[in-house]
């Protein structure tokens, strides 16, 4: 992992190295956390990041669906990744924002214990490849089923859920694929180890909807619009597992694998990155750079200090 200079920890800007926690931190050992995964793009009016307010949107809401009290508002947490990015002098990265409960109380009812926030941002290239954008991936439905609703919040991006994304994942790397497919309860499609999934089936994209134990993806939100204003046809259904098999095309998407064809699923062909595949990608990436004009609303420039400024903080 790249290191940059600073982190910013519960309100201050700390150094890489001096961003520690306690060792009894209540979300180390329970998992009680919530985060967020997000992007910044070098754009031509400089580091914009892709839908922020939805990300930090979605971090309040996961926060609240497991009664986490984050001890600052959107705006401050907005304004803290603007001023992080600026410091570290990054033209682009990842940003992980993340709220656990911290070190106070041991115990599953721990309200002692203090609510930590942090935010890091790293430079960080495909999580799937590069090749893997370009040519497709491999993909395999894991043995394991996706959380279900009843037993956890699969709407809520919490830190203890992921172990359920991290065997998928294992299972599917030591098979020898790329990624895993999961599927929810009933068997039916639900999203990759940290991806939502489009499958195109007679030239209609279809992708599993809110009750199949998806993320309520914001890259998934933003493809099924930029599909829509191409005029394409979008379900939001149940989707067995053959029909995987059975697709035109498939794809995955993420903040961060972006978006990514799917090749082959369990030793199933699939082809080569489809048309509408293609298309999607190339939109979503322009929209992602600053380069599609109806969508530059969806980024939030990050403001560079004037070269005045800039001269003066430095003299
Ligand atoms: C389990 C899971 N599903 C879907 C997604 C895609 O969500 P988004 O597009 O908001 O990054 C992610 C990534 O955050 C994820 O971890």
């Amino acid at each position: 992992m790249d290191r940059t200079e600073w982190i910013w920890m519960n309100g201050e800007f700390v150094p890489w190295d001096d961003a520690k926690v306690h060792v009894l931190s209540h979300g180390l050992h329970y998992g009680t956390g919530v985060f967020e995964g997000i992007r910044a793009y070098e754009t031509e009016r400089g580091p914009a990041i892709f839908r922020h307010r939805e990300h930090l949107g979605r971090l309040h809401k996961s926060a609240e669906l497991y009664y986490l009290e984050i001890p600052f508002s959107s705006d401050q947490l907005r304004a803290a990744t603007h001023e992080l990015i600026r410091r570290n002098g990054l033209r682009s990265c990842y940003i992980r924002p993340i709220a656990f409960r911290g070190y106070g109380e041991m115990g599953l009812y721990a309200k002692q214990a203090p609510i930590d926030v942090l935010i890091a941002v790293w430079p960080w290239g495909a999580y799937l490849g590069e090749e893997g954008k370009r040519n497709g991936i491999r993909a395999k439905v894991s043995s394991w089923r996706a959380i279900s609703a009843d037993s956890l919040i699969p709407h809520a991006k919490a830190a203890g859920q992921y172990l359920n994304s991290v065997l998928a994942k294992e299972e599917s790397v030591k098979a020898g694929y790329d990624e895993a497919i999961l599927l929810d309860q009933q068997g039916f499609v639900s999203e990759g180890s940290g991806e939502n999934i489009f499958v195109i089936r007679d030239g209609v994209i279809c992708t599993p909807g809110h009750t199949s134990s998806i993320l309520d993806g914001i890259s998934r939100a933003s493809v099924i619009q930029i599909a829509r204003d191409l005029g394409y046809t979008i379900e939001e259904r149940g989707i067995a597992r053959a029909e995987l098999y059975l697709a035109e095309e498939v794809f995955l998407t993420g903040t961060a694998a972006e978006l990514v064809p799917v090749r082959e699923i369990d030793d199933h062909p699939i082809g080569k990155p489809g048309e509408i595949t293609t298309q999607l990608q190339t939109r979503f990436d322009d929209a992602l750079h600053g380069r599609a004009e109806e969508y530059l609303e969806w980024l939030d420039l990050v403001e560079q200090p004037s070269v005045e400024r800039a001269s003066r903080v430095t003299s």
